[in-house]
């Protein structure tokens, strides 16, 4: 192992720790995301270890790569990185887990939604655009459970994230999408999302 694999390794190891030393103790929720929210952001200082070399961004075809970093038994805690080429708009969505992402590279435009409704009719959803947020090299954003948003890539450049999540994408069988016209909302599993797991680090 490289002096560079072994360093990752470590960091990695010990913001993992501390994270979930943080949910264990205090749960989820706004404060304590936000804790964990800058141990996550603390991570995006150590460029070298996330790079385009180690970590190579997608081809055009692509369209995005999400290396799995580490994750525990049943998918939870699962940090990815992250690499998203500009092709635009994803869907409006939640994940039904919370979530931190932190930006290396690139500009992820996030738009943030209120949700209007009472949630008491299934598939139906009023919901309206509350405030947007630009992640750039050092930002970092939190999300609770049914928090909703929508991510775009609009620098020209692909970006590299941090993405943390309470549950990995294959176990994100909760996830909703939202059509804001329609006012409706469906369920959709996280696991259509391809992961490339060959460059775990724990
Ligand atoms: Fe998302």
């Amino acid at each position: 192992m490289t002096d560079l694999a072994i360093q990752r390794k470590e960091l990695v190891s010990s913001s993992m720790d501390q994270i979930k030393g943080i949910i264990k103790e205090k749960g989820v929720n706004r404060d304590s995301l936000d804790e964990v929210k800058s141990i996550v952001n603390s991570m995006t200082n150590e460029k070298e270890m996330f790079s385009d070399t180690e970590f190579p961004t997608p081809k055009p075809e692509e369209f995005a790569k999400i290396y799995l970093l580490t994750d525990d038994e049943g998918g939870d805690f699962s940090l990815y990185l992250i690499s998203v080429l500009p092709l635009g708009p994803s869907p409006i969505h939640d994940h039904g887990t919370f979530a931190v992402i932190a930006g290396l590279d690139g500009d992820e435009e996030n738009t943030i939604y209120k949700r209007l409704d009472d949630q008491s009719e299934p598939g139906k959803a009023q919901i309206e655009e509350d405030y947007k947020i630009v992640l750039r090299d050092g930002d970092a954003v939190a999300f609770m459970p049914q928090d909703i948003h929508r991510i775009n890539v609009i620098s020209e450049s692909p970006t590299r994230h941090f993405h943390l999540y309470g549950k990995g994408f294959d176990q994100q069988t909760d996830r909703l999408e939202f059509n804001r016209q329609e006012g409706t909302s469906k369920s959709v599993s996280g696991s259509f999302i391809p992961v490339d797991d060959s460059r775990r680090v724990l």
